[in-house]
């Protein structure tokens, strides 16, 4: 089949030499005349081959909501194109590599963290894995905060500790452990599930002085809560699973921060495969233009449940960054976050309030518009054993809890009536 216009279409090449935006800049800066030089002649083809080509339709008009690009490679008129695509940021070639509603989300999370860069991989865990090989020269080593989420740890402990030096330590300790230069240092701004701020900006200074890559999870605090960077760290990891989604949908995760890092998180995504699927992404895309107005409404929900859970008879400890009396951690967040743990002292209590509530489902997961509730002794820390969770109290008796957008009210009456088992 001949390919009519393509070759008079061949001087329109120069300009797109180096036109692609770099990592973190927008779509918008992108050539859009590409597609109409790769031209199909289907006038004289059978039905049978004109199903396999059907009508691409060319939108002049931007669409206010984005389209899904649901293809797993991009076409190319001929071999000058596609060889000049692989080194032009912006450009697609496979998506394996990068797909537009990948590399859109990817740019909306550097946006959100103000960062130099952003991408986003299939899982929290996946940019867990790709923000430490990263972050970590070769050789050097991984200290992890005790206190992370427990498929961190176990991701640390079983698959890194195997292949390099890693260490626990408590970021609140004085002195601080001797970090050094190539070492990556891995903390959560609230970590999971004790809702304890990390004292970021004091944890990046000792890192800059060491030369060592601070690396934040900020999946608890969202950046509505939390600017990492601002505080002086490399890379920033989420979990978009969590409450930048905020729909419970999708499993994504994301690591934005300095340009090199990134670049070589992004690399590594490409090699091991560890890419996003463009649909859940554009759902998190979707789902993150209400971050703010979702956040501010949970987290005003979570201060108003923390205090009263403080003063119900039936419950112990309450782990909330608003109750703090120490007010050092407003250095480090921008407010307090949407979830909060309690002590019920067992976990048949604990048992016991979760059958209880008519409203609050049990779903091992955060972030949602609904309010959800979660045993970590059972779920998300589940790997970590009983010796380390009572060591940085994950006990039996501990719920955590996700606060989402719903009538507080309603929420404190759920609660409270299924409390009344316990009193
Ligand atoms: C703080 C934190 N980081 C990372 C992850 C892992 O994210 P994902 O489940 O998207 O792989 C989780 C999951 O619960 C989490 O709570």
């Amino acid at each position: 089949m001949s390919v009519p216009g393509q070759a008079s279409n061949r001087e329109n090449l120069p300009t797109l030499r180096g036109a692609g935006p770099d990592l973190g800049e927008g779509l918008d800066a992108r050539p859009a005349n590409l597609n109409q030089m790769i031209k199909r002649d289907l006038a004289s083809a059978d039905p049978a081959t004109r199903a396999v080509h059907p009508p691409t339709v060319e939108v002049r008009q931007r669409p206010l909501t984005p389209p899904v690009y649901e293809t797993s490679v991009f076409v190319f008129p001929d071999l000058e194109s596609v060889d000049q695509s692989f080194s032009t940021p912006g450009d697609f070639v496979y998506s394996r590599m990068e797909n537009p509603n990948t590399l859109a989300l990817g740019q909306q999370v550097a946006a959100l963290e103000g960062a130099e860069a952003g991408i986003v991989s299939s899982s929290g865990q996946s940019a867990m894995w790709l923000a430490i090989a990263a972050a970590c020269a070769p050789g050097q080593r991984l200290w992890y905060a005790h206190h992370l989420y427990g498929g961190s740890l176990d991701l640390i402990q079983t698959e890194i500790a195997g292949r390099q030096p890693v260490s626990g330590f408590d970021p609140w300790a004085d002195p601080l452990p001797p970090f050094a230069a190539g070492d990556a240092v891995v903390v959560e701004s609230i970590s999971n599930p004790l809702c304890q701020p990390s004292p970021l900006g004091r944890l990046a200074e000792h890192c800059q002085k060491a030369g060592a890559t601070l690396v934040v999870d900020n999946t608890f605090a969202t950046p509505v809560s939390c600017r990492p960077i601002d505080r002086g760290a490399d890379l920033v990891v989420h979990s978009l699973t969590k409450a930048i989604s905020g729909h419970a949908h999708v499993i994504l995760g994301a690591v934005a921060g300095k340009k090199d890092l990134v670049a070589k998180a992004a690399q590594l995504r490409g090699r091991l495969g560890m890419t996003a699927d463009a649909r859940a992404a554009w759902l998190a895309l979707e789902g993150a233009k209400t971050l703010f107005v979702r956040q501010e409404r949970a987290v005003a929900n979570a201060i108003d449940l923390a205090r009263r859970l403080v003063a119900h008879p039936a419950v112990g400890a309450v782990h909330h960054p608003s109750l703090l009396t120490d007010s050092s951690w407003q250095r480090d967040l921008l407010a307090p976050g949407a979830l909060l743990a309690f002590d019920l002292g067992s976990q048949e209590r604990a048992n016991t309030l979760i059958k209880g509530l008519r409203l609050i489902v049990l779903a091992p997961s955060l972030g949602d518009v609904a309010t959800t509730v979660s045993h970590p002794g059972l779920t998300s820390h589940r790997s970590i054993g009983a010796e380390l969770g009572a060591r940085i109290g994950v006990t039996p008796g501990l719920i955590r809890l996700s606060v989402g957008i719903e009538r507080v009210s309603d929420l404190w009456q759920d609660l409270a009536q299924a409390l009344e088992a316990l009193r």
